[in-house]
């Protein structure tokens, strides 16, 4: 399945991907203006995309409580968006460290660390600037997601990085044209989404690459490990924690969200593009269909 994707020469790509980011890469510590006075009645993600929206918990909150848990969520999809930022750079590392240095494709692998290094001081200093917490993924993952560089290698490696780097991408593209959501929150997403675009080009091509050469067993492995960590990357995204500043005990709001149709529905369209890509280069396959489906981005 894999020998119907077409795949450039990696080191023309690289080349090509090194004079973009050299044209085209922001500093969030000038490029933002961190000053500026936050619009009060905006929410910080589009209410329909709320954990709690079309719920009767969410009835019951005033227009102020459903901003308010807005920026609660963004502030824990943005931490989390910086958690899993924070290992794909060493797993890029670590692929970088077997790499001839001089090749444009080992120089682009550096570019982008420094990239993520900038997305993720950025993701912070907005959780910083609206006053939320930089919630983070749960203990379990956020302990577990330490042994992810030191085992993950080859398709699987980059199909994880895409995973993460596509769904965030869909979620942020959606509202940096979105009038209604706070204008911090969009020259965010703007700035990641322009630059994620690159690596998500790069990620691709290894995958399809990397993908060519598996034996059967070998991709079995991949199936697994990629849906493996897609299902920890959807549950790492809200923590239960968010509800607190709405005065809801995180248990009972974390359940009715997970039970929610309408975020079972954002989490399937958050996956869409990504799905179809893997699906194509033959990622999605038995070993991880349980995983697939218990995240919700498989029906
Ligand atoms: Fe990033
Ligand atoms: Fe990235």
């Amino acid at each position: 399945m894999t020998r119907t994707v077409q795949v450039n020469d990696r080191e023309k790509t690289a080349s090509r991907l090194l004079s973009s980011s050299a044209k085209n890469s922001y500093d969030p510590e000038v490029d933002i203006d961190w000053q500026a006075p936050l619009a009060e009645d905006k929410p910080y993600l589009p209410l329909h995309r709320s954990t709690l929206y079309g719920t009767p918990l969410w009835e019951r909150l005033t227009e102020e409580q459903r901003i308010e848990l807005t920026k609660h969520e963004f502030a824990s999809i943005a931490s989390n968006g910086l958690w899993f930022e924070v290992l794909l750079m060493q797993m890029l590392l670590k692929d970088f460290y077997h790499r001839d240095p001089r090749t444009q494709h080992a120089q682009y692998a550096l570019t982008e660390v420094a990239d993520e290094c900038r997305h993720s001081t950025m993701f912070a200093k907005a959780c910083d600037r609206i006053g939320a917490p930089a919630y983070g993924p749960f203990r379990i993952l956020h302990e577990g997601g330490r042994i992810l560089p030191a085992v993950l290698k080859g398709p699987s490696a980059y199909a994880s990085i895409l995973v993460a780097e596509e769904i965030l991408d869909r979620i942020q593209r959606d509202q940096m044209f979105d009038e209604q959501v706070q204008p911090l929150v969009r020259m965010v997403n703007r700035i990641h989404v322009m630059e994620e675009a690159r690596h998500v080009t790069f990620a691709r091509e290894e995958v399809v690459r990397g993908m060519r050469e598996c034996n059967p067993a070998q991709r079995a492995y991949h199936q697994f490990m990629t849906s493996l960590v897609g299902y920890c990357i959807i549950k790492a995204l809200i923590n239960p924690d968010v509800y607190k500043a709405v005065g809801l005990r995180p248990a009972t709001a974390y359940r009715t969200a997970m039970e929610n149709p309408h975020w079972w529905e954002t989490i399937r369209w958050s996956g869409e593009k990504i799905m179809a890509f893997l699906d194509e280069v033959g990622l999605v396959g038995k070993p991880g269909m349980p995983l697939w489906r218990k995240a919700g981005l498989i029906g």
